[in-house]
Protein backbone atom coordinates (compact mmCIF):
# COMPACT_ATOMS: atom_id res chain seq x y z
CA UNK A 1 0.00 0.00 0.00
CA UNK A 2 2.27 2.95 -1.24
CA UNK A 3 -0.08 5.74 0.49
CA UNK A 4 1.11 5.47 4.20
CA UNK A 5 -2.55 5.18 6.54
CA UNK A 6 -3.19 9.05 7.88
CA UNK A 7 -3.72 8.94 10.85
CA UNK A 8 -7.32 10.58 12.07
CA UNK A 9 -5.97 14.43 13.81
CA UNK A 10 -5.70 14.18 17.52
CA UNK A 11 -6.68 18.13 17.54
CA UNK A 12 -10.33 18.61 17.00
CA UNK A 13 -11.88 20.15 14.17
CA UNK A 14 -14.94 22.38 14.58
CA UNK A 15 -17.53 22.69 11.22
CA UNK A 16 -20.27 24.90 11.32
CA UNK A 17 -23.34 24.34 8.85
CA UNK A 18 -25.33 26.98 8.10
CA UNK A 19 -29.44 27.60 6.23
CA UNK A 20 -28.47 26.62 2.83
CA UNK A 21 -30.73 27.85 0.05
CA UNK A 22 -32.14 24.66 -2.08
CA UNK A 23 -29.77 22.12 -2.28
CA UNK A 24 -29.48 20.53 -6.24
CA UNK A 25 -27.23 18.64 -8.22
CA UNK A 26 -25.04 14.62 -8.05
CA UNK A 27 -23.64 13.73 -5.08
CA UNK A 28 -20.84 11.70 -5.24
CA UNK A 29 -21.52 9.36 -2.60
CA UNK A 30 -17.78 7.01 -1.85
CA UNK A 31 -17.79 3.02 -1.80
CA UNK A 32 -19.78 1.15 1.25
CA UNK A 33 -17.67 0.78 4.19
CA UNK A 34 -19.01 -2.73 4.93
CA UNK A 35 -18.11 -3.87 1.39
CA UNK A 36 -15.02 -3.12 0.73
CA UNK A 37 -13.70 -4.22 4.15
CA UNK A 38 -14.91 -7.49 3.13
CA UNK A 39 -13.44 -7.15 -0.77
CA UNK A 40 -10.10 -6.39 0.46
CA UNK A 41 -10.04 -9.45 3.17
CA UNK A 42 -11.59 -11.71 0.44
CA UNK A 43 -9.17 -10.75 -1.63
CA UNK A 44 -6.29 -11.87 0.90
CA UNK A 45 -7.05 -15.22 0.86
CA UNK A 46 -7.75 -15.35 -2.44
CA UNK A 47 -4.73 -17.14 -4.34
CA UNK A 48 -3.67 -14.60 -7.18
CA UNK A 49 -4.33 -11.33 -7.47
CA UNK A 50 -7.88 -9.41 -7.41
CA UNK A 51 -8.75 -6.08 -8.62
CA UNK A 52 -11.32 -3.48 -6.92
CA UNK A 53 -12.73 -0.67 -7.93
CA UNK A 54 -14.88 1.57 -6.19
CA UNK A 55 -13.04 0.64 -2.43
CA UNK A 56 -13.39 3.30 -0.09
CA UNK A 57 -10.68 5.00 1.02
CA UNK A 58 -11.70 6.48 4.13
CA UNK A 59 -9.55 5.46 7.42
CA UNK A 60 -11.28 2.43 8.62
CA UNK A 61 -10.96 0.32 5.66
CA UNK A 62 -7.13 1.63 5.22
CA UNK A 63 -6.53 0.46 8.41
CA UNK A 64 -7.81 -3.24 7.62
CA UNK A 65 -5.61 -3.12 4.01
CA UNK A 66 -2.69 -2.32 6.37
CA UNK A 67 -4.04 -4.98 9.06
CA UNK A 68 -4.09 -7.57 6.03
CA UNK A 69 -0.51 -6.75 4.94
CA UNK A 70 0.88 -8.12 8.25
CA UNK A 71 -0.81 -10.79 7.70
CA UNK A 72 1.17 -11.63 4.30
CA UNK A 73 -0.93 -9.90 1.75
CA UNK A 74 0.14 -7.32 -0.95
CA UNK A 75 -1.89 -4.27 -1.52
CA UNK A 76 -1.39 -1.58 -4.29
CA UNK A 77 -3.40 1.19 -5.19
CA UNK A 78 -2.56 1.68 -8.97
CA UNK A 79 -1.91 5.47 -9.95
CA UNK A 80 -5.14 6.63 -11.72
CA UNK A 81 -6.27 6.13 -7.72
CA UNK A 82 -9.43 3.97 -9.11
CA UNK A 83 -8.12 0.45 -8.81
CA UNK A 84 -6.99 -1.51 -6.12
CA UNK A 85 -5.20 -4.85 -6.71
CA UNK A 86 -4.35 -7.30 -3.69
CA UNK A 87 -2.13 -10.34 -4.53
CA UNK A 88 -3.75 -12.99 -1.62
CA UNK A 89 -2.09 -15.51 0.53
CA UNK A 90 -5.06 -18.69 0.38
CA UNK A 91 -6.84 -19.53 3.29
CA UNK A 92 -5.15 -21.24 6.10
CA UNK A 93 -1.59 -19.40 4.35
CA UNK A 94 -1.81 -16.26 6.76
CA UNK A 95 1.38 -15.15 8.26
CA UNK A 96 1.96 -13.93 12.31
CA UNK A 97 1.72 -10.14 12.27
CA UNK A 98 4.99 -9.14 13.41
CA UNK A 99 3.07 -5.86 15.53
CA UNK A 100 0.00 -4.98 17.26
CA UNK A 101 -2.35 -4.54 15.04
CA UNK A 102 -4.30 -0.84 15.57
CA UNK A 103 -7.44 -0.70 13.58
CA UNK A 104 -8.43 2.94 14.78
CA UNK A 105 -12.30 3.67 14.79
CA UNK A 106 -13.36 0.56 12.89
CA UNK A 107 -15.33 -2.19 14.70
CA UNK A 108 -15.87 -4.13 11.71
CA UNK A 109 -12.27 -4.40 10.66
CA UNK A 110 -11.37 -5.53 14.15
CA UNK A 111 -13.98 -7.59 14.81
CA UNK A 112 -13.72 -9.42 10.97
CA UNK A 113 -10.55 -10.19 11.24
CA UNK A 114 -10.57 -11.39 14.77
CA UNK A 115 -12.62 -14.08 12.93
CA UNK A 116 -9.73 -14.94 10.13
CA UNK A 117 -6.80 -15.14 13.07
CA UNK A 118 -9.13 -17.63 15.38
CA UNK A 119 -8.76 -20.47 12.69
CA UNK A 120 -5.47 -19.93 11.93
CA UNK A 121 -2.39 -21.07 14.06
CA UNK A 122 -1.10 -17.77 14.69
CA UNK A 123 -1.60 -15.15 17.13
CA UNK A 124 -2.35 -11.48 17.03
CA UNK A 125 -3.13 -8.17 19.09
CA UNK A 126 -5.97 -6.37 18.33
CA UNK A 127 -6.64 -2.22 19.51
CA UNK A 128 -7.82 0.60 18.11
CA UNK A 129 -8.98 4.18 19.44
CA UNK A 130 -10.57 5.68 22.38
CA UNK A 131 -13.85 5.23 20.89
CA UNK A 132 -13.07 1.18 19.54
CA UNK A 133 -11.24 0.82 22.91
CA UNK A 134 -14.78 1.12 24.82
CA UNK A 135 -16.93 -1.27 22.47
CA UNK A 136 -17.56 -4.90 23.63
CA UNK A 137 -15.55 -7.49 21.85
CA UNK A 138 -16.78 -10.33 23.97
CA UNK A 139 -19.61 -10.81 21.57
CA UNK A 140 -17.34 -11.82 18.61
CA UNK A 141 -14.36 -13.88 21.15
CA UNK A 142 -16.87 -16.02 22.38
CA UNK A 143 -18.04 -18.25 19.72
CA UNK A 144 -14.15 -18.04 18.44
CA UNK A 145 -13.36 -19.67 21.75
CA UNK A 146 -15.89 -21.86 20.74
CA UNK A 147 -13.76 -22.68 17.94
CA UNK A 148 -10.72 -23.29 19.82
CA UNK A 149 -9.29 -19.97 19.70
CA UNK A 150 -7.72 -18.36 22.80
CA UNK A 151 -9.13 -15.08 23.53
CA UNK A 152 -7.20 -12.40 25.90
CA UNK A 153 -9.63 -9.07 26.89
CA UNK A 154 -9.46 -5.97 28.92
CA UNK A 155 -11.61 -6.48 31.56
CA UNK A 156 -15.34 -6.31 30.38
CA UNK A 157 -14.48 -7.66 26.99
CA UNK A 158 -12.14 -4.53 25.46
CA UNK A 159 -9.48 -4.18 23.60
CA UNK A 160 -6.48 -4.61 23.56
CA UNK A 161 -7.52 -8.27 22.33
CA UNK A 162 -5.65 -11.14 22.08
CA UNK A 163 -6.60 -13.80 19.58
CA UNK A 164 -4.52 -16.80 19.70
CA UNK A 165 -5.85 -18.79 16.69
CA UNK A 166 -5.85 -22.77 16.37
CA UNK A 167 -4.50 -25.28 14.50
CA UNK A 168 -6.96 -27.39 15.09
CA UNK A 169 -10.43 -25.45 14.67
CA UNK A 170 -13.80 -27.36 15.50
CA UNK A 171 -16.49 -26.18 13.00
CA UNK A 172 -19.46 -24.47 14.91
CA UNK A 173 -23.43 -23.76 14.92
CA UNK A 174 -23.40 -20.78 16.98
CA UNK A 175 -26.50 -19.18 17.82
CA UNK A 176 -25.85 -15.40 18.41
CA UNK A 177 -27.39 -13.59 21.16
CA UNK A 178 -26.58 -9.96 19.42
CA UNK A 179 -28.21 -9.33 16.20
CA UNK A 180 -24.75 -8.28 14.13
CA UNK A 181 -23.28 -8.86 10.72
CA UNK A 182 -19.62 -8.82 12.43
CA UNK A 183 -20.70 -11.61 14.78
CA UNK A 184 -21.63 -13.33 11.97
CA UNK A 185 -18.73 -11.82 9.78
CA UNK A 186 -15.94 -13.01 12.11
CA UNK A 187 -17.32 -16.62 12.85
CA UNK A 188 -17.94 -17.25 9.29
CA UNK A 189 -14.73 -15.31 8.32
CA UNK A 190 -13.19 -18.06 10.67
CA UNK A 191 -15.59 -21.08 9.06
CA UNK A 192 -13.19 -20.59 5.77
CA UNK A 193 -10.30 -22.15 7.16
CA UNK A 194 -12.48 -24.70 9.36
CA UNK A 195 -12.68 -28.37 7.86
CA UNK A 196 -16.77 -29.10 7.64
CA UNK A 197 -19.48 -26.90 7.99
CA UNK A 198 -19.79 -23.83 10.14
CA UNK A 199 -23.01 -22.08 10.89
CA UNK A 200 -24.52 -19.24 12.07
CA UNK A 201 -28.48 -19.12 13.17
CA UNK A 202 -29.58 -15.34 13.41
CA UNK A 203 -32.83 -14.53 14.72
CA UNK A 204 -32.66 -10.90 13.35
CA UNK A 205 -30.96 -11.04 9.78
CA UNK A 206 -28.74 -8.88 9.57
CA UNK A 207 -26.38 -7.44 6.63
CA UNK A 208 -25.32 -10.22 4.21
CA UNK A 209 -22.65 -8.71 2.57
CA UNK A 210 -19.90 -11.41 3.53
CA UNK A 211 -21.80 -14.29 2.01
CA UNK A 212 -22.35 -12.35 -1.10
CA UNK A 213 -18.96 -11.64 -1.30
CA UNK A 214 -17.99 -15.34 -0.41
CA UNK A 215 -20.24 -16.16 -3.46
CA UNK A 216 -18.78 -13.73 -5.43
CA UNK A 217 -15.19 -15.67 -4.62
CA UNK A 218 -17.23 -19.18 -5.28
CA UNK A 219 -17.26 -20.12 -1.60
CA UNK A 220 -20.57 -21.97 -0.83
CA UNK A 221 -22.46 -20.92 1.42
CA UNK A 222 -26.36 -21.46 2.10
CA UNK A 223 -28.82 -19.91 3.97
CA UNK A 224 -31.87 -21.43 5.49
CA UNK A 225 -34.97 -20.88 7.41
CA UNK A 226 -34.44 -21.57 10.77
CA UNK A 227 -38.29 -21.49 12.43
CA UNK A 228 -36.80 -23.02 15.76
CA UNK A 229 -35.37 -20.29 16.43
CA UNK A 230 -37.64 -17.33 15.50
CA UNK A 231 -40.36 -15.97 12.80
CA UNK A 232 -37.49 -14.64 10.98
CA UNK A 233 -34.15 -16.91 11.69
CA UNK A 234 -31.84 -17.65 9.54
CA UNK A 235 -29.19 -20.57 9.31
CA UNK A 236 -26.13 -19.57 6.99
CA UNK A 237 -23.64 -22.31 6.71
CA UNK A 238 -20.49 -21.65 4.86
CA UNK A 239 -18.14 -24.83 3.65
CA UNK A 240 -14.98 -24.29 4.80
CA UNK A 241 -11.29 -24.90 2.99
CA UNK A 242 -12.22 -24.18 -0.37
CA UNK A 243 -9.50 -22.79 -2.93
CA UNK A 244 -10.50 -19.37 -3.76
CA UNK A 245 -8.99 -17.38 -6.69
CA UNK A 246 -8.84 -13.46 -7.18
CA UNK A 247 -12.14 -11.82 -8.44
CA UNK A 248 -12.69 -8.38 -9.86
CA UNK A 249 -14.51 -6.41 -6.97
CA UNK A 250 -16.74 -3.03 -8.09
CA UNK A 251 -17.94 -1.62 -4.88
CA UNK A 252 -21.25 0.56 -4.99
CA UNK A 253 -21.73 3.70 -3.30
CA UNK A 254 -22.96 3.39 0.79
CA UNK A 255 -26.37 3.81 1.29
CA UNK A 256 -24.95 4.74 5.16
CA UNK A 257 -22.96 7.63 3.82
CA UNK A 258 -26.12 8.83 1.12
CA UNK A 259 -27.99 9.04 3.49
CA UNK A 260 -27.09 12.29 4.74
CA UNK A 261 -27.21 14.27 1.38
CA UNK A 262 -30.57 12.56 0.93
CA UNK A 263 -31.88 14.05 4.18
CA UNK A 264 -30.23 17.21 3.35
CA UNK A 265 -32.06 16.98 -0.31
CA UNK A 266 -35.68 16.27 1.88
CA UNK A 267 -35.54 18.78 4.34
CA UNK A 268 -33.78 22.18 2.92
CA UNK A 269 -36.46 23.41 1.09
CA UNK A 270 -36.68 23.59 -2.72
CA UNK A 271 -34.01 21.02 -3.05
CA UNK A 272 -33.39 17.88 -5.37
CA UNK A 273 -30.54 15.74 -5.00
CA UNK A 274 -29.77 12.69 -7.49
CA UNK A 275 -27.13 10.27 -6.06
CA UNK A 276 -25.75 7.37 -8.72
CA UNK A 277 -24.65 3.89 -8.04
CA UNK A 278 -26.13 3.65 -4.36
CA UNK A 279 -25.97 0.36 -2.72
CA UNK A 280 -29.80 -0.99 -2.39
CA UNK A 281 -29.02 -4.19 -0.47
CA UNK A 282 -32.56 -4.54 1.43
CA UNK A 283 -30.86 -5.59 4.31
CA UNK A 284 -29.41 -2.13 4.58
CA UNK A 285 -32.48 0.27 3.02
CA UNK A 286 -34.68 0.20 6.26
CA UNK A 287 -34.25 4.14 6.48
CA UNK A 288 -35.57 4.52 3.16
CA UNK A 289 -38.52 2.77 3.80
CA UNK A 290 -38.76 4.42 7.07
CA UNK A 291 -38.49 7.74 5.03
CA UNK A 292 -41.01 6.87 2.40
CA UNK A 293 -43.06 6.05 4.91
CA UNK A 294 -42.91 9.61 6.75
CA UNK A 295 -43.91 11.10 3.20
CA UNK A 296 -40.54 11.27 1.45
CA UNK A 297 -40.34 12.15 -1.97
CA UNK A 298 -37.35 9.23 -3.13
CA UNK A 299 -37.47 7.74 -6.73
CA UNK A 300 -35.09 5.05 -7.50
CA UNK A 301 -34.04 4.52 -11.25
CA UNK A 302 -31.83 2.25 -13.26
CA UNK A 303 -32.24 -1.31 -10.63
CA UNK A 304 -28.95 -3.37 -11.53
CA UNK A 305 -26.22 -5.40 -9.37
CA UNK A 306 -22.39 -5.40 -9.28
CA UNK A 307 -20.48 -7.86 -7.76
CA UNK A 308 -23.93 -10.01 -6.67
CA UNK A 309 -24.87 -6.83 -4.96
CA UNK A 310 -28.04 -4.80 -5.49
CA UNK A 311 -27.50 -1.12 -6.87
CA UNK A 312 -29.64 1.77 -8.36
CA UNK A 313 -29.94 5.70 -8.78
CA UNK A 314 -32.10 7.31 -6.13
CA UNK A 315 -33.80 11.03 -6.71
CA UNK A 316 -34.84 12.61 -3.61
CA UNK A 317 -36.64 16.48 -3.32
CA UNK A 318 -37.85 18.28 -0.65
CA UNK A 319 -41.18 17.55 1.25
CA UNK A 320 -43.12 17.93 4.25
CA UNK A 321 -42.46 14.98 6.72
CA UNK A 322 -44.29 13.30 8.86
CA UNK A 323 -43.48 11.38 12.37
CA UNK A 324 -43.62 8.01 12.13
CA UNK A 325 -43.45 4.84 14.44
CA UNK A 326 -40.57 2.61 13.70
CA UNK A 327 -40.63 -1.08 14.93
CA UNK A 328 -37.93 -3.05 16.72
CA UNK A 329 -37.98 -5.39 13.67
CA UNK A 330 -36.72 -3.09 11.30
CA UNK A 331 -33.09 -1.90 13.18
CA UNK A 332 -31.10 -4.26 11.91
CA UNK A 333 -31.89 -3.14 8.82
CA UNK A 334 -31.12 0.45 9.20
CA UNK A 335 -29.31 0.53 12.71
CA UNK A 336 -26.41 3.39 11.15
CA UNK A 337 -29.11 5.30 9.76
CA UNK A 338 -30.81 6.23 13.10
CA UNK A 339 -28.39 9.70 13.83
CA UNK A 340 -30.02 10.71 10.57
CA UNK A 341 -33.34 9.65 10.58
CA UNK A 342 -33.51 11.59 13.65
CA UNK A 343 -32.62 14.37 12.59
CA UNK A 344 -35.67 13.85 9.83
CA UNK A 345 -37.64 13.60 12.53
CA UNK A 346 -36.98 16.44 13.88
CA UNK A 347 -37.98 18.04 10.74
CA UNK A 348 -41.31 16.28 10.57
CA UNK A 349 -44.68 16.79 12.19
CA UNK A 350 -45.71 14.56 14.98
CA UNK A 351 -43.73 12.35 16.78
CA UNK A 352 -41.24 10.35 15.92
CA UNK A 353 -40.84 6.63 17.88
CA UNK A 354 -37.77 4.38 17.51
CA UNK A 355 -37.98 1.09 19.49
CA UNK A 356 -35.74 -1.53 19.80
CA UNK A 357 -32.28 0.49 19.19
CA UNK A 358 -30.37 -0.73 22.16
CA UNK A 359 -27.41 -1.45 19.90
CA UNK A 360 -26.95 2.20 19.50
CA UNK A 361 -25.46 2.66 22.84
CA UNK A 362 -22.55 0.73 21.87
CA UNK A 363 -21.85 1.61 18.54
CA UNK A 364 -19.14 4.37 17.88
CA UNK A 365 -20.45 6.59 20.54
CA UNK A 366 -23.45 5.98 23.01
CA UNK A 367 -25.57 7.36 19.84
CA UNK A 368 -28.95 7.43 21.96
CA UNK A 369 -27.33 9.78 24.60
CA UNK A 370 -25.57 11.86 21.91
CA UNK A 371 -28.38 12.26 19.93
CA UNK A 372 -30.72 13.35 22.71
CA UNK A 373 -28.30 15.95 23.88
CA UNK A 374 -27.34 17.45 20.67
CA UNK A 375 -30.88 17.41 19.59
CA UNK A 376 -31.89 19.19 23.12
CA UNK A 377 -29.30 21.70 22.46
CA UNK A 378 -30.46 22.37 18.76
CA UNK A 379 -34.39 22.89 20.16
CA UNK A 380 -35.88 19.78 19.54
CA UNK A 381 -37.74 18.53 21.75
CA UNK A 382 -37.06 14.64 22.63
CA UNK A 383 -37.06 11.76 25.16
CA UNK A 384 -34.83 8.38 25.16
CA UNK A 385 -35.15 5.39 27.45
CA UNK A 386 -32.62 2.46 27.16
CA UNK A 387 -33.55 1.37 23.97
CA UNK A 388 -35.71 3.73 22.69
CA UNK A 389 -36.18 7.22 21.16
CA UNK A 390 -39.13 9.83 20.49
CA UNK A 391 -38.58 12.57 18.51
CA UNK A 392 -41.18 15.13 18.33
CA UNK A 393 -41.58 17.62 15.67
CA UNK A 394 -43.43 20.60 14.79
CA UNK A 395 -43.39 20.34 10.87
CA UNK A 396 -41.25 23.72 11.25
CA UNK A 397 -37.55 23.74 11.35
CA UNK A 398 -35.34 23.25 14.26
CA UNK A 399 -34.18 26.49 15.89
CA UNK A 400 -30.33 24.84 15.49
CA UNK A 401 -27.89 26.35 18.29
CA UNK A 402 -29.09 29.44 20.31
CA UNK A 403 -26.58 32.08 20.34
CA UNK A 404 -23.21 31.66 22.47
CA UNK A 405 -24.55 27.94 22.89
CA UNK A 406 -21.04 25.64 22.66
CA UNK A 407 -21.02 23.40 19.90
CA UNK A 408 -22.63 19.93 19.54
CA UNK A 409 -20.54 17.02 20.86
CA UNK A 410 -19.76 14.31 18.83
CA UNK A 411 -18.03 12.29 20.37
CA UNK A 412 -15.76 10.62 18.38
CA UNK A 413 -18.16 9.55 16.36
CA UNK A 414 -18.50 10.41 12.21
CA UNK A 415 -22.52 9.73 12.20
CA UNK A 416 -23.18 12.19 15.00
CA UNK A 417 -21.14 14.67 13.58
CA UNK A 418 -22.51 14.77 10.28
CA UNK A 419 -25.96 13.85 11.26
CA UNK A 420 -25.84 17.59 12.87
CA UNK A 421 -24.20 19.62 10.44
CA UNK A 422 -27.33 17.81 7.91
CA UNK A 423 -29.49 19.18 10.73
CA UNK A 424 -28.10 22.93 10.30
CA UNK A 425 -28.85 22.98 6.66
CA UNK A 426 -32.36 23.84 6.88
CA UNK A 427 -32.58 24.77 10.76
CA UNK A 428 -33.14 28.62 11.53
CA UNK A 429 -29.92 29.13 13.64
CA UNK A 430 -26.85 27.73 12.08
CA UNK A 431 -25.07 24.51 14.04
CA UNK A 432 -21.74 23.81 15.09
CA UNK A 433 -20.08 21.02 15.77
CA UNK A 434 -16.98 20.37 18.26
CA UNK A 435 -15.16 18.16 16.29
CA UNK A 436 -15.76 16.64 12.17
CA UNK A 437 -11.86 14.58 12.16
CA UNK A 438 -13.42 11.53 12.33
CA UNK A 439 -16.08 11.82 9.30
CA UNK A 440 -12.88 11.08 7.51
CA UNK A 441 -13.51 7.41 8.62
CA UNK A 442 -16.78 6.71 6.54
CA UNK A 443 -17.06 9.53 4.12
CA UNK A 444 -14.28 11.48 3.07
CA UNK A 445 -14.85 14.11 0.90
CA UNK A 446 -17.97 14.72 3.04
CA UNK A 447 -17.57 18.87 2.83
CA UNK A 448 -16.75 18.93 -0.72
CA UNK A 449 -19.56 16.70 -1.58
CA UNK A 450 -22.24 18.57 0.18
CA UNK A 451 -20.77 22.14 -0.26
CA UNK A 452 -21.04 20.86 -4.35
CA UNK A 453 -25.11 20.42 -3.88
CA UNK A 454 -25.09 24.13 -2.25
CA UNK A 455 -24.53 23.19 1.49
CA UNK A 456 -23.12 26.20 3.54
CA UNK A 457 -20.64 23.87 5.55
CA UNK A 458 -17.19 25.16 6.59
CA UNK A 459 -14.49 24.55 9.13
CA UNK A 460 -14.50 26.24 11.78
CA UNK A 461 -16.94 28.16 14.59
CA UNK A 462 -18.13 30.76 11.93
CA UNK A 463 -21.45 30.84 9.79
CA UNK A 464 -20.05 30.40 6.07
C1 LIG B 1 -21.31 -3.64 10.00
C2 LIG B 1 -22.30 -4.09 10.82
C3 LIG B 1 -23.02 -3.23 11.78
C4 LIG B 1 -22.85 -1.75 11.47
C5 LIG B 1 -21.44 -1.41 11.14
C6 LIG B 1 -20.93 -2.20 9.96
C7 LIG B 1 -20.64 -4.59 9.10
O1 LIG B 1 -22.52 -3.48 13.07
O2 LIG B 1 -23.29 -0.97 12.54
O3 LIG B 1 -21.33 -0.02 10.82
O4 LIG B 1 -19.96 -4.15 8.15
O5 LIG B 1 -20.78 -5.79 9.33
P1 LIG B 1 -23.07 -4.72 13.97
O6 LIG B 1 -22.88 -5.90 13.15
O7 LIG B 1 -22.24 -4.75 15.20
O8 LIG B 1 -24.48 -4.35 14.25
Amino acid sequence: MPERERSVSLTAQPLTAAPSGPLSGDAAVPGDKSISHRALIMGALAIGDSEITGLLEGDDVRRTARALEAFGARIARDPDGATWRIRGVGIGGLREPADVLDLGNSGTGARLLMGLVASHPIQAVFTGDQSLRQRPMGRVTAPLEKIGAVAMTRQDGRMPVTIRGTSSPVPIAYASPVASAQVKSAVLLAGLNIRGRTTVIESIPTRDHTELMFRHFGVEVTTEPAPEAGDAALAVTVTGQPEITGRTVTVPADPSSAAFPIVAGLVVPGSSVRLANIGLNPLRTGFLDTLEEMGAHIVVENDRRAAGEPVGDLHVSFGELRGVDVPASQAARMIDEYPVLAVAAAYARGTTRFNGIGELRVKESDRIAAMMKGLVAAGVRAEAGEDWMEIHGTGQPPRGLAEGAPPIETRHDHRIAMAFLTLGLGAENAVTVDDGAMIETSFPGFQAVMRGLGAKIADGRKEP
